[in-house]
């Protein structure tokens, strides 16, 4: 046996060196390259699967039946509509979150859904005792669930479980990080273990029909931890994310081969488990919205859902020599942008101020028709005027102050009419292609400077 080579390997991107460095030059990581013993540990493992040797490989035609039964729904809506429809039999699902944000309960859930309509389904846990699977089934009402459960590291183990039995429809692995092959020598967790592992674990779910569904930690910035490829070798990556002193969780799509990504699914976290929110508008919107200034309410779309959001901003005196910026659910860079902008185009002095922004109800814009709304919350409570009742508001603004259209308006439009909001302020030139309520207001604007007009 070829003696084991000592190889160098950043735990962030993967990327391997022959000797020790402080700082990975691929990624730009500090002290994440890491001593793993692992000569040609990726070959070695790919033997495990296949006799050694050369074999056929298998030549079918695109017109021809294959046995993947594509989309079977799992019973959780919410989930589904993430999926793009439902699980694909023998596809690898990974998803990712915070730690206690809800992965395992989401997942225990699924697997009792598919267990109820008489399908197999199988948990392994990495991380808990199986009696705490048990006790967290029994606190979710699923006690008497008929779900699989094993507690088990192993991968040799769990395949050659799991090929001795009948194949079942979803396997569950909570997590990914804490599974080891025998046959690569560095600890669980490390890049090589996490890619061994789930290398094996997808191949067995593309051989057996199986859907596999991997647990994968989050690192302190919010990645999947382990190498990128992790998210290469599967076919959807999931992230669970929200504030985790509020209620509401949101499970997004960041790829998807088998439907769109960037869906989302809504739940909400409550004694008994995630309960599903189908109707998520209204949620985001705090209860005493109108006539407080610096609140907004911004008509965004998610994936392919529209969303009525509240943007709250706070512009306070400030006494430090660089003034205090922070956010909750939007990105600061585009918050500095935005309050650069209107200074230069709009006049407003908020450069020697502080400003707080927060996107009520823990949910995370990323969208950049959302700023006209960041940029009317931050007015509005710089004048200590309120926007006018019931308006809804978005567009994208561009550096030298034009306000620019947005993609979806009519979607955006429908769902606040459909919530009771009878006025919105929208980019020049958004004309909706239906007719709307009588009485409903569209203003539009096609530069910052035009917004103060626009509080009463
Ligand atoms: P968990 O699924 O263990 O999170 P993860 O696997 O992502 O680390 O979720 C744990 C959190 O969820 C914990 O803080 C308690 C909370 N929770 C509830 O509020 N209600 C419940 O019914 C359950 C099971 C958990
Ligand atoms: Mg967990």
């Amino acid at each position: 046996m070829a003696k084991p080579q000592i190889q160098y390997v950043c735990q962030s991107c993967g990327a391997v060196y022959a000797k020790w460095a402080g700082k990975c030059e691929d990624c730009g990581e500090w002290n994440s390259v890491v001593e793993e013993k692992s000569s040609a540990a990726f070959s070695k493992v790919s033997n495990i699967s296949g006799k050694k040797g050369v074999r056929e490989i298998e030549i079918t035609g695109l017109d021809k039946p294959t046995d993947l039964t594509s989309y079977a729904p799992t019973g959780i809506k919410e989930l589904d509509r993430v999926l793009g429809g439902g699980l694909v039999s023998g596809s690898g699902v990974l998803i990712g979150g915070d730690p206690g944000i809800g992965k395992s309960t989401l997942l225990l859930q699924l697997a009792a859904a598919i267990a109820s309509k008489g399908e197999a389904c199988l948990y392994i846990t990495g991380e808990e005792s199986v009696e705490q699977i048990k006790m967290r089934a029994t606190r979710l009402g699923l006690g008497k669930s008929p779900i699989a459960i094993a507690a088990a590291t192993s991968v040799k183990d769990i395949l050659h479980t799991m090929k001795k039995g009948s194949s079942p429809r979803a396997v569950i692995i909570d997590s990914i990080q804490t599974m080891y092959l025998d046959s690569v020598e560095s600890a669980p967790g490390t890049v090589s273990q996490v890619r061994s592992s789930a290398y094996e674990l997808i191949n067995f779910a593309k051989q057996s029909g199986a859907a596999m569904l991997l647990v994968g930690h989050v690192t302190k910035d919010g990645q999947i931890a382990g190498p990128k490829v992790l998210e290469h070798m599967v076919d959807t990556v999931l992230y669970f994310e929200g504030e985790r002193g509020h209620q509401f969780r949101i499970l997004r799509s960041v790829k998807n081969r088998f439907g769109p990504a960037n869906e989302i699914g809504v739940f909400e976290m409550t004694e008994k488990g995630l309960t599903e929110v189908e109707n998520p508008s209204a949620l985001f919107i705090s209860e005493s919205h109108g006539n407080v200034s610096g609140s907004s309410i911004f008509a965004g779309i998610e994936g392919t859902r529209p969303l009525l959001v509240e943007i709250q901003a706070l512009v306070a005196p400030s006494f430090l020599a660089t003034p205090r910026r922070a956010v909750v659910g939007w990105d600061i860079n585009r918050l500095a942008m935005i309050i650069a902008v209107l200074g230069t185009r709009a006049g407003a002095q908020i450069y020697d101020k502080e400003v707080y922004l927060n996107v009520a109800g823990g949910l995370r814009v990323t969208e950049p028709a959302a700023d006209l709304a960041v940029a009317a919350s931050i007015m509005s409570s710089l004048g200590n005027i309120p926007l006018p009742g019931q308006t809804v508001i978005f567009g994208e603004i561009g550096l030298s102050g034009e306000v620019r259209k947005v993609a979806h308006a009519d979607v955006r439009l429908k769902e606040a009419e459909k919530l009771g909001f009878s006025r919105a302020i929208v980019p020049m030139g958004t004309k909706p292609k239906y007719k709307t309520n009588n009485g409903f207001i569209l203003t539009e604007i096609n530069h910052i400077n035009r917004l103060k007009e626009c509080l009463v």
